[in-house]
């Protein structure tokens, strides 16, 4: 990373490199991400080791690893700019999440809401890497002395979390951890579900309820014409009243680029059909290019992987540092 990189206030953020990621990860995280590249010295990071929380098929957990470090660089993230990682290739998040395990109360982690929500929804499988997993998190940014963590709403509380851990650990210790700010982006913080409008779109969602980045225009179309809409007829912004057209205007603004007025205006006088028809149009405009880029990406594993490994080194590098600091203030006995 070049030195005018290094001066920069720092930025974290993950996702977990399951399923393919969808217009919502797109445009709730992803463009956002690639908008703080120049400000920022981002660290983005596929977080496969959040993912065996729950029980995942060896081969397919390696392909959609790919898939998503594909993805990353297709939606035009850059890796002379950023830090593109695969999680389990820095070893020190794992050493970070023991040492902060140890500082974080079990009575904190039973209140995690989304603790509770998964163990009620997999009680066949209720593992301590579920109940632990805001730890992990918590390493994976402290780390890196992270500024910011770009994330959705759904994140708070793992962030406060954070928070709070870090300055207990500084409060004994003395500065070892920046403190992070939590920021949820101002427009397409929440993308919602085709088939059901009041619901964010998800990835554990059916097919159709969804537009996957690698949908092709065909497919596109078709999902859109049959988005969930209502009955009056009238192109106008209402989340509370009309949640299926908001959602498809404020898909079309973000893409864009234009306001939600522009947008509306531009309909003046058309029918659902139309607003339907555009946002198709700005869809597809928006992803064959990422989908061109992924399809050329994918073919060359050799210079993924290389990728890849250049960011993990260049993240380990990083982390090495805190890790250091980490050890030595609270005693263990560094080799000789
Ligand atoms: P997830 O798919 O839950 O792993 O989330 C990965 C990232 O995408 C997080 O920063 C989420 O906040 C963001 N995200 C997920 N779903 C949506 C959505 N429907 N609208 C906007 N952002 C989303
Ligand atoms: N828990 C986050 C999610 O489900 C993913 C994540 C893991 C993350 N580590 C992170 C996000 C660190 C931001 C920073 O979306």
């Amino acid at each position: 990373m070049q030195e005018a990189q290094q001066q920069k206030p720092v930025i974290f953020s993950g996702i977990q490199p399951t399923g393919v990621p969808h217009l919502g990860n797109y445009i709730g995280a992803w463009r956002n991400w690639k908008l703080l590249e120049d400000d920022y010295r981002c660290l983005y990071c596929l977080v496969d080791l959040h993912s065996l929380t729950i029980r995942q098929d060896p081969a397919e957990l390696r392909r959609s690893t790919m898939q998503a470090y594909a993805l990353l660089l297709a939606v035009g993230l850059d890796p002379t700019k950023s830090l593109l990682f695969v999680q389990s290739h820095v070893p020190a998040h794992a050493e970070l999440a023991w040492i902060l395990s140890c500082y974080t109360y079990m009575g904190e982690l039973s209140r995690m809401v989304q603790f509770k929500e998964k163990s009620a929804k997999h009680d066949e499988n209720i593992n301590a890497g579920l109940f632990t997993y805001p730890v992990l998190q918590a390493a994976d940014i402290l780390l890196y002395q992270a500024a910011l963590v770009p994330v959705g709403a759904d994140q708070k509380q793992h962030l406060e979390l954070t928070r709070d851990v870090a300055e207990r650990f500084n409060k004994v210790y003395g500065d070892v951890f920046v403190i992070p700010e939590h920021r949820i982006p101002k427009v397409g913080a929440r993308i919602m579900s085709l088939s059901d409008p009041t619901s964010k779109m998800s990835k554990s969602d059916p097919e159709e309820t969804y537009i996957s980045l690698l949908d092709r225009p065909d497919v596109i179309r078709r999902k859109i014409k049959r988005a969930v809409t209502d009955s009056e007829g009238e192109i106008r912004y209402d989340e509370e009243n009309k949640p299926g057209v908001s959602n498809l205007l404020s898909i079309l603004a973000v893409l864009t680029g234009r306001s939600i007025e522009a947008c509306v205006d531009s309909l003046a006088g058309q029918g659902y059909g139309a607003l339907k028809e555009a946002t198709a149009e700005a869809v597809i405009t928006t992803l064959s290019p990422v989908q061109a880029q992924f399809d050329a990406l994918i073919q060359d594993k050799e210079r993924l992987m290389q990728l890849m490994d250049e960011g993990a080194q260049g993240a380990a590098r990083l982390a090495a540092r805190t890790l250091a600091k980490v050890y030595k203030k609270i005693g263990l006995l560094p080799r000789g």
